[in-house]
């Protein structure tokens, strides 16, 4: 009987985890998604997201907008946070003002000028109640190539910036009693992914540091989201970091290539925000349980990758061999 027990729980656990082949995010925010609080449920307050002006903070941007979420939307190019900042407004449907999204330009790596920064909004709402890290920029290349001033500018914008914001806005969540910061980490937090070594260890640096404020904070107001997003359709392949100082990736991301939609990714973000998901994961097919095994089974991972080689998962990844890597961009 005892083992039947036994026998039974790890039939249903397996067919729980089996479902995760259908899913474009984990098993958490695929239940929020259908019994959560709705993304409405944040209604009226304010949400800071830097690198607003374009991808995957646009639509988080968008997807708060439609729920008559207060903005705050920061990155260096002005028209570009105007555009956004108009398209939010006609999404909200007469929900928001135009006092109510406030476009701040700034560079993130110019930290002295954060607080003049977060200040401003803070005096333009009365408050912030959620800062989203969402600003970086990727990387394709070798990693035994790659140049140490590649890696400390990446390591300003994905990292240092990131945490000099957001020990800001931690003074004014400290006063207020209350506060949530969410980084817009990636897939590349969770497991190692071939062909971006800064990237991967500037993303696993952002869960380092706010893992550790997680756990300064266990029972106080103080909420840490880790959104995690798999391949998306944004043009970040555009800028992304190389081995070489100065140098631009620019490939552009095809219609035909394997990812999900900005606008999916900024809609799933935003639940997690609205139920305070600790860490979030969000790609399609086979990502998600690529992710599971790599976390949960990573022997039978490492065996996989054995057999598929680091070929396959950049194909996965950027849905184009690495041809493209060695041939046009590395030599
Ligand atoms: N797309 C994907 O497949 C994917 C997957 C996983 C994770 N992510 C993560 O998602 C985040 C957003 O990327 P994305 O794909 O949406 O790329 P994107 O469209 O290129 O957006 C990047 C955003 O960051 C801003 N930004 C870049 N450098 C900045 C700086 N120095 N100061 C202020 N803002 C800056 C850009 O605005 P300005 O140029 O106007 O400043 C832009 O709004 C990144 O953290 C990236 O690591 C993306």
């Amino acid at each position: 009987m005892f083992f039947s027990l036994i026998g039974i729980g790890c039939i249903i656990y397996g067919l729980i985890y089996l479902c995760t082949l259908f899913f474009d995010a984990d098993l958490e925010l695929k239940f929020y998604e259908k019994f959560g609080k709705p993304i409405s449920h944040l209604r009226g307050k304010v949400v800071f997201v830097t690198g607003a002006s374009s991808g995957i903070g646009e639509h988080i941007a968008k997807s708060l907008a439609k729920n008559g979420v207060k903005l705050v939307l920061a990155a260096r190019r002005q028209d570009e946070l105007e555009r956004v900042k108009r398209e939010c407004l006609e999404i909200s449907n007469g929900s928001l003002s135009s006092n109510d999204i406030l476009v701040l330009v700034m560079d993130m790596v110019d930290i002295q000028f954060h607080k003049k920064h977060f200040d401003h909004a803070v005096r333009h709402f009365g408050g912030v109640d959620i800062l989203v890290n969402n600003a970086g920029r990727s990387q394709r290349a070798m990693w035994e190539n790659i140049s140490m001033e590649v890696d400390k500018q990446m390591f300003d914008l994905n990292v240092f910036s990131v945490i000099h914001l957001s020990r800001v806005a931690m003074e004014h969540f400290n006063q207020r009693g209350e506060g949530h910061i969410a980084v817009t980490s990636s897939l590349a937090g969770v497991m190692g992914v071939p062909f971006s070594g800064t990237y991967t260890g500037s993303k696993y640096a952002i869960h380092g540091y706010f893992n550790c404020l997680r756990t300064e904070k266990i029972g106080k107001r103080l909420f840490v989201t880790l959104l995690c997003p798999g391949p998306t359709f944004t043009n970040f392949l555009q800028n992304c970091f190389t081995e070489k100082e100065g140098e631009n990736y620019s490939e552009t991301v095809q219609p035909t290539d394997k990812r999900m939609t900005g606008q999916r990714c900024g809609e799933l973000c935003a639940i997690a925000l609205a139920n305070k998901q600790e860490e979030a994961w969000i790609a399609i097919q086979p990502l998600i349980t690529f992710l599971y095994v790599a976390v949960y089974m990573p022997n039978i991972f490492k065996w996989g990758l054995r057999i598929l080689g680091p070929e396959t998962l950049f194909k996965l990844r950027d849905s184009r061999d690495t041809t493209v890597l060695r041939e046009d961009k590395m030599q």
